[in-house]
């Protein structure tokens, strides 16, 4: 990783972190040198998911690698039917919180991808719950959807972390569909991946910025 932050001119920390990894993919990762990794063992029954997060830590930590578990779960949109994520037991989530882990990822009603048109919102009472008890910081998944003033709220009750994707994603798709559809793939060299790929990246790196702005996240001198 360092090599190719150097080659790119990459000033700003970069970190490699496995996302919702299961517990060989953690295991490798922590092999080969990750900087970060998650252990998802939400799926699990729990004193497993408790076991294994244990395992993680002791693995990760002894390489400076720190670990994200997750308890409860995020919940995801099937068949358009639930309309919201499940809830973080506070009591379950201490118990992650003390095997050492470095952050925490706990369901307060978010939802991976996009949000149902019936969602009901952020559980903040939950969230001040966990946050009161738990000290580690937490992680707030499914990010996308999530109106500003929420995630806001969110992060002044105590999210340290918010994962992004599924808006980075469309913000791509739409950018890309653009150029096709203005007929710029067929104008000149227009088809080079380069140039092709050029507006969706650069709509990812719009939405990024304008969620650091959002986040308040500070700036890397
Ligand atoms: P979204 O794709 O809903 O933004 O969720 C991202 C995420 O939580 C990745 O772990």
């Amino acid at each position: 990783v360092q090599q190719t932050v150097k080659s790119m001119g990459i000033t700003v920390p970069v970190i490699m972190h496995l996302d919702h990894g299961n517990y060989e993919a953690a295991k490798e990762c922590i092999e080969v040198g990750y900087t970060s990794v998650m252990f998802d063992g939400h799926d699990l029954p729990f004193e497993e998911n408790l076991e294994k997060t244990k395992e993680i830590v002791a693995l990760a930590h002894a390489k400076n690698i720190t670990v994200e578990a997750e308890v409860g779960s995020i919940g995801g949109e099937e068949d358009g039917i639930i309309g919201e994520g499940e809830l973080a037991d506070v009591d379950e989530a201490k118990q992650i919180a003390a095997t050492g882990v470095d952050y925490l990822a706990c369901g307060i009603g978010n939802i991976h991808g996009k949000y149902p048109a019936n969602w009901t919102g952020l559980h903040f009472d939950r969230l001040k719950e966990l946050a009161a008890e738990i000290s580690t910081p937490l992680v707030l998944h499914g990010g996308s959807g999530i109106p500003k003033e929420q995630i806001q709220k969110a992060i002044a009750l105590g999210v340290s972390k918010v994962n992004v994707n599924t808006e980075c994603q469309l913000a791509f798709a739409a950018a890309t569909r653009k150029y096709i559809e203005a007929g710029k793939d067929e104008q000149g060299k227009g088809y080079d991946p380069r140039k092709l790929l050029a507006p969706g990246a650069q709509a990812i790196t719009d939405i990024v910025k304008e969620r650091i702005a959002w986040f308040g996240t500070p700036e890397v001198k």
